[in-house]
Protein backbone atom coordinates (compact mmCIF):
# COMPACT_ATOMS: atom_id res chain seq x y z
CA UNK A 1 0.00 0.00 0.00
CA UNK A 2 1.20 3.78 -1.26
CA UNK A 3 0.82 6.65 1.23
CA UNK A 4 -0.29 10.23 0.25
CA UNK A 5 0.25 12.80 2.72
CA UNK A 6 -1.71 16.03 2.09
CA UNK A 7 0.09 19.35 2.98
CA UNK A 8 -1.01 21.77 0.83
CA UNK A 9 -3.86 24.38 1.20
CA UNK A 10 -4.08 28.28 2.54
CA UNK A 11 -3.81 27.73 6.13
CA UNK A 12 -6.19 30.81 6.28
CA UNK A 13 -7.42 29.41 9.92
CA UNK A 14 -3.94 30.25 10.97
CA UNK A 15 -2.99 33.14 9.83
CA UNK A 16 -1.06 35.57 10.27
CA UNK A 17 1.59 32.51 11.07
CA UNK A 18 1.10 30.51 7.62
CA UNK A 19 1.93 33.99 5.80
CA UNK A 20 5.22 33.41 6.83
CA UNK A 21 5.53 29.24 6.42
CA UNK A 22 3.48 26.43 5.40
CA UNK A 23 0.84 24.87 7.87
CA UNK A 24 2.72 22.22 8.10
CA UNK A 25 5.68 22.71 8.94
CA UNK A 26 4.68 24.98 12.47
CA UNK A 27 5.78 23.21 15.17
CA UNK A 28 3.92 20.84 17.56
CA UNK A 29 5.52 20.39 20.88
CA UNK A 30 9.39 19.70 19.61
CA UNK A 31 8.89 18.78 15.53
CA UNK A 32 7.26 19.81 12.36
CA UNK A 33 3.62 19.11 12.06
CA UNK A 34 4.21 17.41 9.21
CA UNK A 35 6.48 14.54 11.08
CA UNK A 36 3.80 12.88 12.75
CA UNK A 37 2.19 12.03 9.65
CA UNK A 38 4.91 10.48 8.77
CA UNK A 39 5.21 8.40 11.85
CA UNK A 40 1.56 7.86 11.45
CA UNK A 41 2.71 5.96 7.84
CA UNK A 42 5.98 4.66 8.87
CA UNK A 43 4.70 2.86 11.89
CA UNK A 44 1.74 1.10 9.61
CA UNK A 45 4.48 -0.20 7.74
CA UNK A 46 4.02 2.47 5.06
CA UNK A 47 7.38 3.30 3.34
CA UNK A 48 6.22 4.66 -0.23
CA UNK A 49 5.08 7.99 0.10
CA UNK A 50 4.46 11.35 -1.93
CA UNK A 51 4.15 14.07 -0.16
CA UNK A 52 1.26 16.92 -2.28
CA UNK A 53 1.94 20.80 -1.11
CA UNK A 54 1.48 24.02 -3.04
CA UNK A 55 1.71 27.75 -1.88
CA UNK A 56 5.27 29.82 -1.54
CA UNK A 57 7.09 27.39 0.65
CA UNK A 58 7.00 24.31 -0.83
CA UNK A 59 10.67 24.17 -1.17
CA UNK A 60 11.35 23.84 2.74
CA UNK A 61 9.87 20.56 2.58
CA UNK A 62 12.47 19.24 0.65
CA UNK A 63 14.90 20.98 2.97
CA UNK A 64 12.98 19.40 6.10
CA UNK A 65 12.84 15.83 4.84
CA UNK A 66 15.25 15.06 1.58
CA UNK A 67 14.79 11.53 0.52
CA UNK A 68 12.78 10.96 3.96
CA UNK A 69 15.23 7.78 4.93
CA UNK A 70 15.92 10.11 8.27
CA UNK A 71 12.45 9.73 8.92
CA UNK A 72 12.14 5.65 7.78
CA UNK A 73 10.64 6.50 4.48
CA UNK A 74 12.18 3.95 1.58
CA UNK A 75 11.14 6.42 -1.50
CA UNK A 76 9.47 9.74 -0.87
CA UNK A 77 7.96 11.81 -3.92
CA UNK A 78 6.70 15.04 -3.50
CA UNK A 79 3.83 16.55 -6.17
CA UNK A 80 3.06 20.48 -6.29
CA UNK A 81 -0.60 21.48 -6.43
CA UNK A 82 -0.89 24.97 -8.34
CA UNK A 83 -3.89 25.79 -6.29
CA UNK A 84 -5.47 24.65 -3.33
CA UNK A 85 -8.44 23.30 -5.14
CA UNK A 86 -9.44 20.60 -2.28
CA UNK A 87 -8.63 17.72 -0.64
CA UNK A 88 -9.75 15.25 -3.23
CA UNK A 89 -7.90 17.58 -6.19
CA UNK A 90 -5.08 17.14 -4.22
CA UNK A 91 -4.51 13.31 -3.94
CA UNK A 92 -5.38 13.19 -7.70
CA UNK A 93 -2.16 14.44 -8.46
CA UNK A 94 -0.94 10.97 -6.75
CA UNK A 95 -2.52 8.63 -9.34
CA UNK A 96 0.35 7.84 -11.72
CA UNK A 97 2.64 7.33 -8.20
CA UNK A 98 -0.13 4.91 -6.92
CA UNK A 99 -0.24 2.74 -9.89
CA UNK A 100 -3.47 0.89 -9.19
CA UNK A 101 -2.09 0.29 -5.89
CA UNK A 102 -3.83 0.59 -1.95
CA UNK A 103 -3.49 3.73 -0.91
CA UNK A 104 -3.51 5.64 2.56
CA UNK A 105 -4.23 9.41 2.40
CA UNK A 106 -3.32 11.30 5.58
CA UNK A 107 -3.90 15.00 6.17
CA UNK A 108 -1.03 16.36 7.52
CA UNK A 109 -2.76 18.47 10.32
CA UNK A 110 -4.22 15.67 11.80
CA UNK A 111 -2.48 14.21 14.74
CA UNK A 112 -3.36 10.96 16.44
CA UNK A 113 -2.85 9.53 20.19
CA UNK A 114 -2.52 6.18 18.76
CA UNK A 115 -0.99 4.43 15.85
CA UNK A 116 -3.34 3.62 12.70
CA UNK A 117 -1.11 0.78 12.45
CA UNK A 118 -4.52 -1.55 13.59
CA UNK A 119 -6.72 -0.09 10.96
CA UNK A 120 -4.34 -0.20 8.13
CA UNK A 121 -3.83 -3.94 8.97
CA UNK A 122 -8.01 -4.27 8.68
CA UNK A 123 -7.91 -2.88 5.72
CA UNK A 124 -5.37 -5.06 4.10
CA UNK A 125 -7.75 -7.88 4.45
CA UNK A 126 -10.94 -6.11 2.82
CA UNK A 127 -11.58 -7.20 -0.06
CA UNK A 128 -12.02 -4.03 -2.12
CA UNK A 129 -13.90 -0.43 -0.97
CA UNK A 130 -12.57 2.36 1.02
CA UNK A 131 -12.18 2.94 5.05
CA UNK A 132 -11.98 5.68 7.11
CA UNK A 133 -11.48 6.38 10.95
CA UNK A 134 -14.34 8.37 13.14
CA UNK A 135 -13.36 9.87 16.46
CA UNK A 136 -16.37 10.62 18.95
CA UNK A 137 -16.87 14.73 19.21
CA UNK A 138 -19.74 15.91 21.75
CA UNK A 139 -19.76 19.57 20.91
CA UNK A 140 -22.30 20.10 18.23
CA UNK A 141 -20.47 23.60 17.74
CA UNK A 142 -17.26 21.77 16.83
CA UNK A 143 -19.28 18.87 14.36
CA UNK A 144 -19.98 21.88 12.50
CA UNK A 145 -16.55 22.59 11.04
CA UNK A 146 -16.14 19.12 9.89
CA UNK A 147 -17.41 15.77 8.21
CA UNK A 148 -19.72 14.15 10.31
CA UNK A 149 -21.18 10.54 9.40
CA UNK A 150 -24.90 8.93 9.51
CA UNK A 151 -24.61 5.69 10.75
CA UNK A 152 -27.31 3.01 11.01
CA UNK A 153 -26.25 1.44 14.20
CA UNK A 154 -25.35 -1.75 12.42
CA UNK A 155 -22.10 -0.87 11.96
CA UNK A 156 -22.25 1.28 8.59
CA UNK A 157 -22.11 4.78 6.88
CA UNK A 158 -25.26 5.45 4.88
CA UNK A 159 -23.88 9.29 4.05
CA UNK A 160 -21.30 11.53 5.30
CA UNK A 161 -22.24 15.18 5.71
CA UNK A 162 -19.63 18.33 4.85
CA UNK A 163 -19.78 20.89 7.83
CA UNK A 164 -23.19 19.96 8.39
CA UNK A 165 -26.06 22.38 9.72
CA UNK A 166 -27.65 19.66 11.72
CA UNK A 167 -25.07 16.90 12.36
CA UNK A 168 -26.06 13.13 11.85
CA UNK A 169 -24.18 11.77 14.81
CA UNK A 170 -21.69 12.69 17.47
CA UNK A 171 -18.66 11.36 15.15
CA UNK A 172 -16.27 13.28 12.97
CA UNK A 173 -14.62 11.47 9.85
CA UNK A 174 -10.53 12.11 10.62
CA UNK A 175 -8.50 13.15 7.97
CA UNK A 176 -7.38 9.36 7.12
CA UNK A 177 -8.72 7.49 4.08
CA UNK A 178 -7.94 4.20 2.70
CA UNK A 179 -8.78 3.47 -0.63
CA UNK A 180 -8.62 0.55 -3.04
CA UNK A 181 -7.06 1.52 -6.71
CA UNK A 182 -11.03 2.86 -7.88
CA UNK A 183 -10.55 6.38 -6.01
CA UNK A 184 -8.92 7.61 -9.25
CA UNK A 185 -11.80 6.73 -11.44
CA UNK A 186 -14.01 8.58 -8.69
CA UNK A 187 -12.22 11.94 -8.61
CA UNK A 188 -12.76 13.03 -12.34
CA UNK A 189 -16.44 12.49 -11.97
CA UNK A 190 -16.36 15.02 -9.31
CA UNK A 191 -17.93 18.56 -8.89
CA UNK A 192 -16.44 21.44 -7.30
CA UNK A 193 -18.52 22.38 -3.99
CA UNK A 194 -19.98 25.93 -2.59
CA UNK A 195 -16.69 26.64 -1.69
CA UNK A 196 -15.06 25.51 -5.01
CA UNK A 197 -13.37 22.68 -4.09
CA UNK A 198 -13.26 18.99 -4.64
CA UNK A 199 -14.26 17.43 -1.72
CA UNK A 200 -13.21 14.15 -0.21
CA UNK A 201 -16.74 14.01 1.25
CA UNK A 202 -17.75 13.24 -1.98
CA UNK A 203 -15.55 10.67 -3.14
CA UNK A 204 -16.05 9.05 -0.01
CA UNK A 205 -20.03 9.24 -0.33
CA UNK A 206 -19.15 6.91 -3.57
CA UNK A 207 -18.00 4.19 -1.48
CA UNK A 208 -21.30 4.61 0.82
CA UNK A 209 -23.31 4.20 -1.83
CA UNK A 210 -21.39 1.33 -3.48
CA UNK A 211 -21.63 -0.05 0.13
CA UNK A 212 -17.95 -0.66 0.27
CA UNK A 213 -17.28 1.84 3.14
CA UNK A 214 -16.07 0.62 6.71
CA UNK A 215 -15.07 2.63 9.15
CA UNK A 216 -13.21 2.05 12.70
CA UNK A 217 -13.35 4.49 15.64
CA UNK A 218 -10.25 5.37 16.69
CA UNK A 219 -9.09 5.02 20.23
CA UNK A 220 -7.75 8.29 22.06
CA UNK A 221 -7.11 11.48 20.66
CA UNK A 222 -7.19 12.99 17.89
CA UNK A 223 -6.53 16.12 16.84
CA UNK A 224 -6.91 18.71 13.42
CA UNK A 225 -4.64 21.39 14.44
CA UNK A 226 -5.48 23.73 11.42
CA UNK A 227 -8.85 24.00 12.69
CA UNK A 228 -7.90 27.29 14.66
CA UNK A 229 -5.70 28.53 16.38
CA UNK A 230 -7.22 27.52 19.61
CA UNK A 231 -7.56 23.63 18.02
CA UNK A 232 -3.54 23.90 17.34
CA UNK A 233 -2.94 25.04 20.89
CA UNK A 234 -5.03 22.09 21.82
CA UNK A 235 -3.21 19.46 20.48
CA UNK A 236 0.33 21.05 20.85
CA UNK A 237 -0.52 20.67 24.81
CA UNK A 238 -2.10 17.09 24.27
CA UNK A 239 1.24 15.98 22.31
CA UNK A 240 3.37 17.40 24.78
CA UNK A 241 1.85 15.72 27.57
CA UNK A 242 0.62 12.57 26.35
CA UNK A 243 2.71 11.88 23.12
CA UNK A 244 1.33 10.36 19.89
CA UNK A 245 1.59 7.70 17.47
CA UNK A 246 1.35 5.34 19.91
CA UNK A 247 1.12 1.66 20.00
CA UNK A 248 -1.50 -0.07 22.44
CA UNK A 249 -0.81 -3.16 23.27
CA UNK A 250 -2.84 -5.98 22.09
CA UNK A 251 -3.79 -3.79 19.20
O1 LIG B 1 -9.59 17.17 9.72
C1 LIG B 1 -10.69 16.40 9.32
C2 LIG B 1 -11.56 17.13 8.32
O2 LIG B 1 -10.71 17.48 7.19
C3 LIG B 1 -12.73 16.25 7.86
O3 LIG B 1 -13.64 16.05 8.94
C4 LIG B 1 -13.47 16.88 6.70
O4 LIG B 1 -14.45 15.99 6.23
C5 LIG B 1 -12.50 17.21 5.55
O5 LIG B 1 -13.15 17.87 4.51
C6 LIG B 1 -11.37 18.09 6.07
O6 LIG B 1 -11.94 19.34 6.43
P1 LIG B 1 -11.12 20.69 6.57
O7 LIG B 1 -12.04 21.83 6.28
O8 LIG B 1 -10.43 20.67 7.88
O9 LIG B 1 -10.05 20.57 5.40
P2 LIG B 1 -8.91 21.62 5.05
O10 LIG B 1 -9.37 22.52 3.96
O11 LIG B 1 -8.37 22.25 6.32
O12 LIG B 1 -7.78 20.68 4.48
C7 LIG B 1 -7.18 19.69 5.30
C8 LIG B 1 -5.79 19.38 4.79
O13 LIG B 1 -5.83 18.97 3.42
C9 LIG B 1 -4.84 20.56 4.84
O14 LIG B 1 -4.14 20.51 6.07
C10 LIG B 1 -3.96 20.39 3.64
C11 LIG B 1 -4.73 19.50 2.69
N1 LIG B 1 -5.20 20.21 1.50
C12 LIG B 1 -6.36 20.95 1.55
C13 LIG B 1 -6.82 21.62 0.43
C14 LIG B 1 -8.10 22.43 0.47
C15 LIG B 1 -4.48 20.14 0.33
O15 LIG B 1 -3.41 19.48 0.30
N2 LIG B 1 -4.93 20.80 -0.77
C16 LIG B 1 -6.08 21.55 -0.78
O16 LIG B 1 -6.45 22.11 -1.84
Amino acid sequence: MKGVILAGGTGSRLHPLTLITNKHLLPIYDRPMISYAIEALVKSAVTEIMLVTGGTHAGEFLRLLGNGHEYGIDRLFYAYQERPGGIAEALGLAERFVDRDRVVVVLADNVFECSIRPAAEKFATQEKGARILLSKVSEQAHLKHLGVPELDGQGRVTKIVEKPEDPPSAFAVTGIYFYDADVFDVIPTLEPSNRGELEITDVNNHYVRQRTMEYDVVDGFWGDAGESIEAYYAVNDFVRAHGANKEIPGT
